[in-house]
């Protein structure tokens, strides 16, 4: 299989139960934080027309930007139907009506110009041809249009949580021993249908890159943006949030209160505050985990 068709039966697969596994809301929590990532890359936060977000999901980003009145006719793509028609769905629930489209992020079907903000979150690092992913954004947004994309990978801040990932589930599994492995592990992929375990085994094949800082200024500058600026945020925070993401991702669907992803999200705010405001007067850029990169259409 080419890797554009994993990207799809996988996230296709993916698309009616990506909101639980990554414990995605479209309320307070989640604005907020999709909020904040937009307002390190512009702080004012001012309203855009006409909006695009490339490999948008189940909508995360696009549609929490759009219920605080950043986003005016909103427009999502993805590269899998499951994801767009999800997305197009959970905005109708939330009143808000949005335009999808089932899109390759390096072939954009819009005509030059066509949007004020293209917005993507976690997705660059999925995409193969990356000088051609950028040129489309540059080519859609209208001249002194702005491009924000937040939620991707350094190089060092994977190769770091990867040690967290490991620690999680190994603490996982010794909890199992202990209390019972019925009782605390989720069924796992082993009890999918051959065909949906085909696709959920995917997961480790799908992400392609990590990323320097430089890295992304060039890719963006490459392409024609201007005032180019790399933000990269979150040491411990993240730290914590992929521990716990494995813990959740391992075990059986029920066993942590309700009020849980709420406690993470405190805790992770904590942090957030502790990388933020000391952290990053110390370490270097590429140490924190999450690059948002922003930059502005050629004229
Ligand atoms: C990690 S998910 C992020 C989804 C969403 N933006 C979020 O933050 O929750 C990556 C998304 O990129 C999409 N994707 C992968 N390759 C793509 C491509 N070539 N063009 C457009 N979307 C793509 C996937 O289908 C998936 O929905």
């Amino acid at each position: 299989m080419e890797i554009k068709d994993k990207q799809v039966v996988y996230h296709d697969w993916e698309s009616d139960h990506y909101d639980d596994k990554w414990s995605i809301s479209f309320d307070e929590r989640c604005i907020d934080y999709a909020v904040g990532r937009f307002r390190r890359a512009v702080p004012d936060v001012p309203r855009y027309d006409k909006v695009l977000e490339i490999g948008c999901g189940t909508g995360f980003f696009l549609l929490n930007l759009a219920q605080v009145g950043i986003v005016g006719e909103a427009h999502c793509t993805d590269i899998s139907p499951g994801m767009v028609a999800t997305c197009v769905e959970n905005g109708r629930r939330l009143g808000i009506e949005v335009h999808g489209r089932v899109a390759d992020a390096e072939a954009l079907p819009y005509p030059n110009h066509a949007f004020d903000l293209a917005v993507g979150h976690a997705v660059v690092h999925h995409l193969p041809d990356l000088q051609t992913s950028f040129k489309e954004l540059a080519r859609v947004l209208r001249p002194g249009g702005r491009m924000v994309l937040a939620g991707e990978p350094t190089r060092t801040g994977d190769r770091i949580a990867t040690q967290f990932k490991r620690a999680a589930r190994i603490g996982v599994k010794l909890a199992a021993v202990v209390g019972g492995s019925d009782r605390i592990l989720s069924e796992g992929i082993d009890v999918l249908p051959a065909e949906q375990r085909d696709a959920a085994a995917l997961e480790s094949e799908v992400d392609l890159h990590c990323f320097t800082p430089a890295e992304l200024e060039r890719l963006a500058r490459a392409a024609g943006f201007t005032r180019v600026q790399i933000h990269t945020e979150e040491l411990t925070a993240n730290w914590f949030g992929w521990t716990t993401r494995t813990v959740e991702g391992m075990l059986r669907p029920g066993l942590l209160p309700e009020r849980y992803p709420w406690w993470a999200y405190r805790v992770w705010q904590r942090l957030f505050a502790f990388d933020d405001t000391i952290a990053r007067r110390f370490l270097p850029k590429g140490v924190f985990y999450n690059c948002i990169l922003t930059g502005i259409a050629p004229c």
